[in-house]
């Protein structure tokens, strides 16, 4: 029997919640689809610095290289935020883990099932189908990265603290092709989000896509929007997009707000796809609920876990090549959810269920 060998990091706050669950909906869609599972627990982030006073530990990073993914939980919270920043959970560890994996392409995908456009802040007239869009962003570029970043005291005595947006040709490159393999399966077109009237690396970044589209994917239907734009465009008519492609940090708002005009980030999952190909021949990746630890509700054992059974799914797809298994998981959760089982965040008027049962219910329905 196939055997999937990952590396399981729930992190902080809700992580561990929400993991549990997702590891009980793979074990089953192992036992129906034929495959089993091979996994490694280790700690990152706030639970890391805890237990072995650093947030990414070498020991981590061991288990992690001998996997072929890395199903991710979330890190941080109030706990650690009185450190010194560089030591704190995402500086620390998510930062440094996306880097060392080389997990250069995030893919988040927005959707929300027209039953479920109650929970959705957009009016329903507005969504009368739901949502289906995809956000493309890249992850280990852009001001995250750039050198120097750092914060000096002025000769007046003034702080002042620098971060630097830098992009080269060959980053915005390979982030291109992610997007245009991604629109080929879907709606055919992508809309390249940036801030050309202003930054330089949007200047690039507009020039390099034109010309990246223009000679490997003609048949894309290929556009630009600024980010101010591309904000409100979301809010007002979110399927006008198919394929919503951009720089680490305007992905990362444009992504949490693509998570609430879908419901809740409980329900929004990620893939941070690598470089490097794992020992089957897929890409490497890193998966993880787009949200947070979410301290507000976490030990409540009410978070919903559906975004992180979905980014199980989408483990199983890209770096197992387990599409069978995926798509049964991910109509598992359509079901449950559409069927009237509702953790908090999505439950709006309808009763609601804790995580475990929430898991229960996608279980149900596999
Ligand atoms: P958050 O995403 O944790 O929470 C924002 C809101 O969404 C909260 O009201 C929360 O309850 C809700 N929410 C998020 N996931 C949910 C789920 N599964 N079910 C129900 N509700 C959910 O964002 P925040 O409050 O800005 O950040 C909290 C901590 O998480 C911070 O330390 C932040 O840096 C960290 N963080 C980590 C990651 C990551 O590890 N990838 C991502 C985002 C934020
Ligand atoms: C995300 C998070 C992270 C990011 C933080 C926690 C560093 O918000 O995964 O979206 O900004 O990338
Ligand atoms: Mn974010």
């Amino acid at each position: 029997m196939k055997t999937l060998k990952f590396a399981v990091l729930p992190g902080d706050g809700i992580g561990p919640e929400v993991m549990e669950v997702a590891l009980d909906v793979l074990k089953n869609a192992g036992e129906k689809f034929g495959f089993a599972l091979d996994y490694e627990h280790a700690d990152i982030g706030g639970i890391a610095i805890d237990n072995h006073g650093v947030a990414f530990p070498d020991s981590t990073k061991t288990v992690c290289e001998n996997s072929e993914a890395i199903l991710f939980g979330s890190v941080g919270g109030p706990k650690w935020e009185s450190l010194p920043p560089k030591e704190q959970p995402e500086r620390a560890a998510l930062l440094p883990i996306r880097k060392a994996f080389s997990l250069y392409a995030n893919v988040r995908p927005g959707l929300l099932y027209p039953q479920l456009t109650d929970a959705s802040p957009l009016k329903k007239e507005r969504i009368p189908n739901g949502i289906d869009i995809v956000c493309i962003r890249e992850l280990t570029g852009g001001i995250y990265f750039g050198q120097p970043k750092s914060t000096t005291t002025l000769e007046n005595g003034e702080e002042q603290a620098i971060d630097t947006m830098v992009y080269k040709t060959s980053e915005i490159e390979r982030i291109a092709q992610v997007a245009i393999d991604t629109a080929k399966a879907r709606g055919g077109s992508v809309c390249s989000v940036d801030k050309a009237n202003v930054l330089e690396t949007s200047v690039l970044w507009r020039k390099v896509v034109t010309e990246y589209f223009a000679k490997h994917a003609p048949e894309i239907k290929l556009s630009h929007m600024y980010v101010d734009n591309a904000a409100m465009q979301l809010a007002r008519d979110p399927n006008q997009f198919d394929v919503l492609f951009t720089e680490n940090m305007f992905g990362d708002i444009l992504s949490d707000e693509m998570g609430v005009i879908c419901g809740s980030l409980g329900m929004l999952a990620s893939a941070s796809l690598g470089a490097e190909q794992n020992s089957l021949g897929f890409p490497f990746g890193l998966y993880e609920p787009s949200g947070g630890t979410a301290p507000d509700i976490a030990g409540q054992g009410i978070a919903n876990p559906c975004a992180q059974i979905l980014s199980a799914a989408l483990m199983l797809r890209y770096s197992f090549g387990e599409n069978e298994a995926a798509a049964a998981i991910e109509a598992a959760v359509e079901k449950a959810v559409t069927g009237g089982i509702r953790t908090g965040d999505i439950a709006f008027g309808l009763e609601s269920v804790g995580t475990k049962e929430m898991g229960a219910a996608v279980l149900k329905n596999l």
